[in-house]
């Protein structure tokens, strides 16, 4: 099962994780970082930034991200190529050029999924993935329903996606129909997986993803197939986690040999 770490505030799960990923690139200075974008993933961001500002050098991580939406310009400032660029590129001084998200122009869109699994396995892989959860329990924009063996490919967006990225946009109306996204079956590959969730809007979906069953309607649960997954939460977003004392306590006595997101 999936460790989980209920953190006191999105800036301490933001240290916690950018602490493993500065351990990772210690020792593999071109790790490669699975990107989420989102709110959720900003503190991690942040914390990195911060690290990048004090001396951290990251010039030689690659990354790949999640998910891009299909249909809109690359330059649209909500595209994910613009918020990658803007919220991971610039403050973490990457290279532009080693940082990689999937190509949602509509030309092209029937090869787009195979060109970025290429990309992804030529690079070595995904060492440490960043997730984030949507709250029907998608990640990237894996919606439910979606194959645990999928790979990167279109998916439609449900209603409630659109909805709750609406706030990104003029109006629901201009929120894209589809989405490119890694699979499942791609992010299970990844190395290592540290999810991440706050507030209270997402608990439901946190309990389903660590503790419900295994699920294509759960498309987060598939995350309970990794061996080295982490759940990284608030308390709201952990409030209905059915054995919140015994990761608690799995914590507390975390043996000296064992690190944080190893
Ligand atoms: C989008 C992204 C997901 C993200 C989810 C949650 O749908 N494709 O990768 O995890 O939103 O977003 P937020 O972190 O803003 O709650």
């Amino acid at each position: 099962m999936a460790e989980v770490i209920v953190v006191g505030s999105r800036k301490a799960a933001g240290a916690l994780v950018a602490e493993a990923i500065e351990r990772l690139v210690g020792t593999r200075p071109d790790a490669v970082l699975g990107l989420a974008t989102g709110d959720t993933p900003l503190p991690v961001y942040r914390a990195l930034a911060e690290r990048v500002r004090a001396g951290l050098d990251l010039s030689a991580v690659r990354g790949f991200a999640l998910d891009e939406y299909v249909g809109i310009p690359v330059t649209h400032p909500e595209s994910y190529h613009s918020v990658i660029a803007r919220d991971v590129v610039g403050p973490l001084k990457l290279n532009p050029a080693a940082v990689h998200v999937p190509d949602g122009r509509t030309l092209g869109i029937e090869t787009a999924g195979e060109r970025y699994e290429v990309a992804i396995t030529s690079s070595g892989g995904i060492d440490l993935q960043i997730l984030g959860i949507g709250t029907d329990g998608h990640i990237g924009f894996n919606e439910p329903g979606s194959s645990f063996a999928s790979l990167t490919r279109v998916k439609t967006l449900t209603r409630q996606t659109r909805e709750d990225n609406a706030r990104f946009f003029a109006s629901i109306d201009d929120v894209p129909v589809h989405s490119i996204t890694q699979g499942l079956g791609t992010i299970l590959r990844a190395k290592r997986l540290v999810l991440l969730a706050f507030g209270a809007a997402k608990a439901h979906a946190v309990a389903a993803a660590v503790e419900g069953p295994l699920s294509a309607s759960v498309p987060a649960s598939a995350i309970q197939l990794h061996p080295r997954a982490t759940v990284v939460v608030d308390e709201e977003a952990a409030s209905m986690l059915t054995e919140l004392e015994y990761y608690r306590d799995a914590f507390a006595q975390k043996p000296i040999w064992d690190p944080v997101i190893l």
